[in-house]
């Protein structure tokens, strides 16, 4: 059955700005199986990190989730109270954010930071978590993994302070990892390392990931299904091979298109020309339509949810098959496969 470890409903989340109320995520949709991979994709602001915030509770002060259901495992997360929630955030789904010096405790130990999970989650003795701890740091490739334990996190490098979050993402083997953006602040051979490492997890212990990224290449390279998301909606999902191959949604195409030759090119989202709309007072209709070279009067009001094309594909746009001819007439260089 579809999203039988995550199934996404309708999510809706409000932050009060000094500006008004901002929607970051509205009426955002989506399965995910276990041993699975989904990418989510979209340009800067457009509610990515949000919706994994919103999945597992930790929206920045002034935010609150006003619609919609979580279901993990059968269990919809936003009925659950607080310590639940903490629970199922310290043991069966793990976070991988963009930034790891931001989310590891600067007077604490790498060691003990990884060790922390399995004592509090598991019921582990401090010294079995010891042990635990210095496996998962040799899984995730730290060198000489028995001194490190004892290494602050000021004291490694940016690759390796990833790989420790990557390390305390898995302690309590969780079924679900959410990746934010894992390898931006790291360089090009680095991020490499740490994608396939998290592929390799995810193949030998058949856990589910999101990975939100700004990067197609990426996306191309990791994930087996893609959600492309555009100004807090989610505009076409599917398959990636198949999305990327022959995209049902403008905005999918123009950003394939910025990207010539996924091995080259490292996407560049803001090349489609124009800005998208505030989510703040977001416009009527269609909210790509004015970057869109298929917009028809018919885009202009209304709401444009996402609608099945197959069984596996679903678009937002109610003249996809007009994008998908001019892929077909010509085709998106540098596909997926
Ligand atoms: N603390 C906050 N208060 C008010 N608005 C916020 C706050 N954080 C983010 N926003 C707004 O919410 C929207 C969605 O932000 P989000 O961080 O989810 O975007 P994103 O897709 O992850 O972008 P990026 O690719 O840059 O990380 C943005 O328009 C942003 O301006
Ligand atoms: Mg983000």
């Amino acid at each position: 059955m579809a999203g039988e470890l995550l199934s996404v409903r309708d999510l809706r989340v409000e932050l009060a700005s000094r500006n008004g109320t901002v929607h970051p995520v509205e009426g955002v949709s989506f399965d995910l199986d276990p041993g699975q991979t989904l990418g989510i994709v979209g340009e800067s602001g457009c509610g990515k990190s949000m919706t994994l915030r919103a999945i597992l509770g930790l929206l920045p002060r002034g935010g609150a989730i006003t619609g919609g259901q979580v279901v993990f495992r059968g269990q919809d997360l936003l009925t659950l109270g607080r310590g639940q929630l903490r629970d199922v955030r310290g043991r069966s789904i793990g976070i991988i954010f963009q930034e790891p010096m931001s989310s590891l405790n600067p007077v604490m130990t790498v060691g003990d930071q990884i060790a922390e999970g399995p004592v509090a989650h598991l019921g582990l003795p401090r010294s079995a978590a010891r042990e635990r701890a210095v496996d998962l740091m040799r899984q995730v490739g730290i060198p000489d993994p028995g001194r490190r334990y004892r290494s602050y996190p000021h004291e490694l490098s940016g690759g390796m302070r990833q790989r420790v979050m990557i390390a305390i993402a898995l302690s309590c083997e969780p079924q679900l990892i959410l990746c934010d953006e894992p390898t931006t602040a790291l360089d090009v051979t680095i991020q490499d390392q740490i994608l396939k490492l998290l592929l390799q997890l995810q193949e030998s212990t058949g856990i589910g990931l999101i990975l939100v990224t700004h990067d197609l290449a990426v996306v191309a390279q990791v994930c087996q299904q893609v959600a492309v998301m555009y100004a807090a909606q989610l505009v076409e999902t599917g398959p990636v091979a198949s999305v990327f191959a022959e995209p049902c949604h403008p905005y999918t195409l123009g950003l394939l298109r910025a990207v010539p030759d996924f091995d080259k090119v490292k996407a560049v989202l803001e090349s489609i020309p124009g800005i998208p709309p505030s989510l703040i007072a977001p416009p009527d209709g269609c909210r790509f339509r004015q970057r869109c070279s298929f917009a028809e009067q018919d885009c202009a009001a209304g709401a444009f949810p996402l609608l099945p094309l197959a069984p596996d594909r679903a678009s937002a746009c109610v003249h996809w098959q007009s994008c998908r001819d001019a892929v077909r007439a010509d085709p998106v260089i540098g596909q997926a496969s």
